[in-house]
């Protein structure tokens, strides 16, 4: 399905959709830990993403589970209502081989997103398992790894031309 803008109908460009999905613990930034992951919750970096790029549709969504994460991937492919994906997995990254299978089973492009450096944390946290499937990886800017992340999937959209060669 292509949705157009109503501001962009006269040219015809296609108003790019992304989901941003966040998984385990995600759901208690601002509270947790906010030496490492700042102070920030996620309606607040949700907030901040839709401010910061007002033309593109977003869809936020959250799982405490595995299985949230899996059901979500494979409904915005099945229903095809997003242009790329932008996946803060928190600690399923370091273990979860169903994720990665289910990044691997979709079409629509994921980029990998962390707020802190990954790289820079415990040995566990130094290895990701789902970066290999993924088109990209951003880690360690805090809040500023997903709109990096958006960054990302808008220029790809736009090698692509109105959409993306998955
Ligand atoms: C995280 C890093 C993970 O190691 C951790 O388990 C998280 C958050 C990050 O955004 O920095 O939950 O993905």
């Amino acid at each position: 399905m292509i949705r157009t803008h109503p501001a962009k109908e006269h040219n015809s460009m296609k108003t790019l959709s992304f989901l941003v999905l966040n998984g385990p613990n995600l759901s208690r930034l601002g509270k947790r830990e906010p030496e490492v992951y700042g102070y920030l919750c996620l309606d607040d970096i949700n907030r901040g993403l839709r401010e910061a790029f007002p033309d593109i549709t977003f869809e936020f969504y959250q799982s405490e589970y595995e299985g949230g994460l899996l059901e979500k991937l494979f409904q915005s492919e099945d229903l095809g209502t997003v242009d790329g994906i932008i996946l803060n997995a928190g600690a399923l990254t370091h273990y979860s081989v169903a994720l990665r299978d289910a990044i691997s089973a979709i079409s629509t492009p994921v980029i990998e997103v962390h707020l802190s450096n990954i790289y820079a944390r415990e040995e566990f946290r130094r290895h990701s398992v789902i970066s290999e499937v993924c088109a990209g990886v951003i880690s360690g800017f805090g809040p500023v790894s997903y709109h990096l992340g958006v960054h990302a999937l808008k220029s790809r959209a736009a090698e692509n031309g109105s959409g993306f060669s998955h």
